[in-house]
């Protein structure tokens, strides 16, 4: 079954082809950075505006690297929430014409469920229920219990910012030019972990949930202190990238001693990070768990996870050409 996907939910314009869920032909994606860089954040309309511009090329640039036609695909997957609305309506009704046009199924996908399908792409292991999945992107930061293709249970979820948004915002902090998450990842490379010992979010007894912004006022307050004036931003950055993989590692390892589940997935922009990889690499090797995070291409946005989940999901999430809608508060289950 060959897909065509299609993600512009936030502000990378993203299209790709990909066969049975797992073997990706084509996978384009244009970050719109250069244009967010100087606001120190994303702007939803330079969003949307680049997305129109883009989309169309994307769609073409796509089939083309895979060598197949629209008239081949079997149907379009498209990302229908949650993220932003104008950048979604530009995805979701270009997927509707496309789908009208060419006659073929129309899927309409939650951006979650693709960054936990990303797990799958471009590897021969089939997925075997019931999996954890830790999300941690942006926007999002929650546990789940994947049941089945669409069942899935959050077990646990942060009270104020997602780990990519605490990453991002002490980036800012810290100096470093958006999007912070990757650069502060680099900077931590050159620090030292232990130099400093900043809070890790404790929830209430058998509780999943997270919570990163007590950390980040935490390195605030730090940094404006005599010491923290004087403190060396790498040990500050790898000090900071410790407390939240220790909470990540924390709460997976919670989960897990749970409930039965056949392995863990971790995915969303932050599982790209070296820290929380290289930490889930022991804990898997402690646990015995099988662990699965997705290269760091697919960690981050991009359009074949919207194929892969629709891919296993396509016997709930056709949608008619005429009448699908983006959501940008689509709820996870
Ligand atoms: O999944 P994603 O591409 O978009 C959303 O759905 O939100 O995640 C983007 C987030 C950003 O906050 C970015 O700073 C963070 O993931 N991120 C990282 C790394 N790469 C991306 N955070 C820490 N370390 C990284 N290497
Ligand atoms: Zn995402």
């Amino acid at each position: 079954m060959l897909l065509l996907g299609i993600e512009t939910s936030c502000d990378d314009t993203a299209t790709a082809v990909v066969r049975d869920g797992r073997e990706v032909l084509a996978s384009v994606s244009t970050d719109q950075d250069a244009f967010h860089a100087r606001y120190g954040g994303i702007v939803p309309e330079i969003a949307s505006r680049r997305h129109a511009a883009l989309l169309s090329a994307a769609v073409e640039d796509a089939l083309a690297r895979a060598a197949v036609t629209l008239d081949s695909m079997d149907g379009i997957a498209v990302t229908r929430g949650p993220g932003l609305i104008g950048s979604l309506v530009v995805g979701v009704a270009s997927a509707k014409a496309l789908a009208f046009a060419a006659n073929k199924p129309l899927y309409g996908i939650n951006h979650l469920h693709g960054h936990i399908f990303a797990a799958f792409l471009d590897r021969d292991l089939p997925a075997r229920y019931p999996f954890l999945a830790l999300i941690v992107s942006g926007g999002h930061s929650q546990l789940v219990r994947v049941q089945s293709p669409t069942k899935m249970v959050i077990l646990g979820r942060t009270h104020d910012d997602a780990a990519g948004e605490a990453y991002d915002k002490t980036a800012r902090l810290l100096g470093l030019p958006y999007p912070g998450g990757p650069e502060l990842d680099r900077m931590a490379q050159h620090g030292d972990p232990a130099a400093y010992k900043f809070p890790r979010h404790r929830p209430v007894r058998g509780s999943l949930d997270l919570s990163f912004s007590g950390l980040k006022t935490s390195v605030r307050y730090f940094l404006e202190s005599p010491a923290g004036k004087k403190a060396k931003l790498e040990d500050v950055a790898a000090s900071f990238q410790a407390a939240v993989v220790d909470v990540l590692v924390a709460r997976v390892d919670a989960a897990f001693s749970q409930r039965e589940y056949t392995g863990v997935v971790v995915s969303g922009g932050v599982a790209a990070n070296s820290g929380l990889q290289h930490a889930m690499r022991l804990w898997a090797h402690r646990s015995g768990a099988d662990v699965l995070i997705p290269p760091p291409k697919y960690c981050t946005d991009n359009a074949a996870m919207i194929a892969a989940a629709a891919f296993y999901q396509r016997d709930a999430v056709q949608a008619d050409p005429l009448t699908l809608t983006a959501d940008p508060n689509l709820p996870f289950d």
